[in-house]
């Protein structure tokens, strides 16, 4: 990094002594903002199309603008490039290098622009194609849970409420409920998309500009849907940032989860699935540990996926209209955010399918917890008790388990008959694991039939969306 000890700006005609040193570093982004070079030149292609089709550039002008460009790009994919921090930031590096490869006329560029409705514009581009990229990581996620709920529409597990044991269900049930999360967070994003996919450019420093562009010609060429409506909001607002870092909050929230879920599945106490030896680690002095690093490590993510969010929020809450310096705050977090929910997206798309369940142990379980309690209960009611009586009645009958170290299913006819007379030979199918599921057969339950009807119904319209 150079320091600076002359007047050497692109904004320094009105400046009588050169910027400090200190303040030169400080206030340049190009350090990370230089990710966004790609959308950055597109954004320069388009409006320099614009200019010339409104005249307000000749078509050899044109010609040789977008071929310097061009050139640049290339040089900056090559990892050719010198960027400089004196040059502040990505759009002031790549017009000083358009002047120095073109001459005078790089810097006929930046008409009818100025670098406020440049970056709004530059990082929509991004944040439009990153979401895009999300978006697929999700629905191959999503493609792997149904893969392996599939082949899991039979396989019992214990439910839980406050991590004890409930009522039986299918595993396949429980991970379309991760599925249903998931697909809730892709439809958001979906959402999200749709509002990052407006237009700045056109909005200038932040009151519009008097050169006849052709905004709509713009958006055409970048694929925006819409064209900014106030060009003070334009340059100013990073609602769309905002959002889209709630969107990876909520996604992240999904992730931690399901993470702590794995974590607590893998460890011997529960001993319900296992994760591939490639998605662990070992301890350097306990030889007997693997441990889930990477779901842990996801949870541990979310953290300053939650705190970015914060970060942005508070960066956009105190300031007036319309752009500010502080708005070049939003990038790290954004970056970040996006860096961080497409690597934690990665591991979970790999890793999910080739979940290993322990279909003994989530039996056992489901076998052992009182977990056909509520069936019990429900056979009484359909008898004729009113389901209050119904409830003390069995949790008696659980507590004759309890001391005799048995289930439900395992009392003798005799000992149900102790605490009601209600109860006949026919109750054991309904202290039956399999005839508990079966019978919750209605949309959204866990019967095996159901379930499969709902991956089914899922899996049809995951491959219409595309
Ligand atoms: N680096 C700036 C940002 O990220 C670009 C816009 C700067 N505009 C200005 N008038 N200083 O927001």
């Amino acid at each position: 990094m150079t320091l600076a000890n002359q007047k050497d700006k692109l904004w320094d005609g009105r400046f009588t002594e050169a910027t400090d040193a200190f303040v030169e570093s400080f206030t340049a982004s190009v350090n990370f903002d230089h990710i966004l070079a790609d959308y950055d030149i597109e954004g320069s292609m388009a409006h320099a199309r614009m200019l010339s089709k409104a005249d307000i550039i000749s078509a050899p002008d044109l010609a040789t603008m977008l071929a310097g460009l061009s050139e640049i790009r290339q040089e900056i994919s090559q990892g050719q490039f010198q960027w400089s921090v004196q040059l502040e930031d990505v759009h002031m590096n790549i017009e000083a290098a358009l002047t120095a490869r073109i001459g005078e006329l790089g810097k006929v560029l930046h008409t009818g622009r100025s670098r406020n409705d440049q970056i709004a514009t530059d990082l929509r581009l991004y944040l439009r194609e990153q979401i895009d990229l999300i978006i697929g990581k999700i629905k191959q996620l999503l493609t792997g849970i149904l893969d392996l709920a599939e082949t899991h529409t039979q396989t019992i597990m214990p439910g839980f409420t406050h991590l004890q044991i409930a009522q039986p269900i299918v595993f396949g049930h429980h991970l379309m409920a991760w599925y249903a999360m998931l697909a809730r967070d892709a439809e958001r994003l979906i959402e999200c998309r749709k509002r990052v996919n407006c237009m700045p450019l056109g909005s200038a420093a932040l009151a519009g500009t008097s050169f006849p562009i052709d905004r709509a010609y713009t958006a055409e060429l970048l694929g925006f849907q819409s064209i900014a409506d106030n060009s003070l909001d334009a340059v100013s607002d990073r609602d769309f940032v905002i959002e889209f870092s709630a969107c990876a909050s909520m996604l992240m929230m999904h992730l931690s989860r399901w993470s702590e879920e794995m974590i607590l599945w893998t460890s011997p106490q529960f001993d319900f699935i296992e994760l591939p030896d490639r998605f662990c680690t070992g301890s350097s002095i306990m030889p007997q540990k693997k441990n889930p690093d990477v779901p842990e490590l996801v949870r541990g993510k979310s953290a300053r996926v939650f705190g970015s969010l914060l970060s942005l929020l508070t960066l956009m809450k105190g300031q007036p209209l319309a752009y500010n310096k502080d708005n070049q705050e939003d990038k790290e977090p954004l970056f970040d955010t996006v860096q961080t929910v497409m690597a934690c997206l990665t591991a979970f798309a790999d890793m999910v399918p080739n979940i290993i369940p322990k279909k003994e142990n989530m039996l056992r379980a489901a076998s052992t917890g009182y977990a056909t309690a509520t069936d019990l209960a429900d056979y009484l009611v359909r008898k004729g008790l009113a389901f209050r009586d119904a409830h003390a009645i069995v949790g008696r009958l659980v507590a004759t388990g309890i001391n005799e170290h048995k289930d439900l299913a395992e009392l003798s006819l005799e000992q149900l008959q102790a605490e009601s007379d209600l109860i006949q030979e026919d109750v054991y199918q309904f202290l039956d694991i399999h005839g508990s599921v079966a019978s919750r057969s209605h949309p959204g339950g866990t019967a095996p039939d159901t379930v499969r009807h709902a991956i089914n119904r899922a899996r049809g319209l995951l491959t219409k969306n595309g």
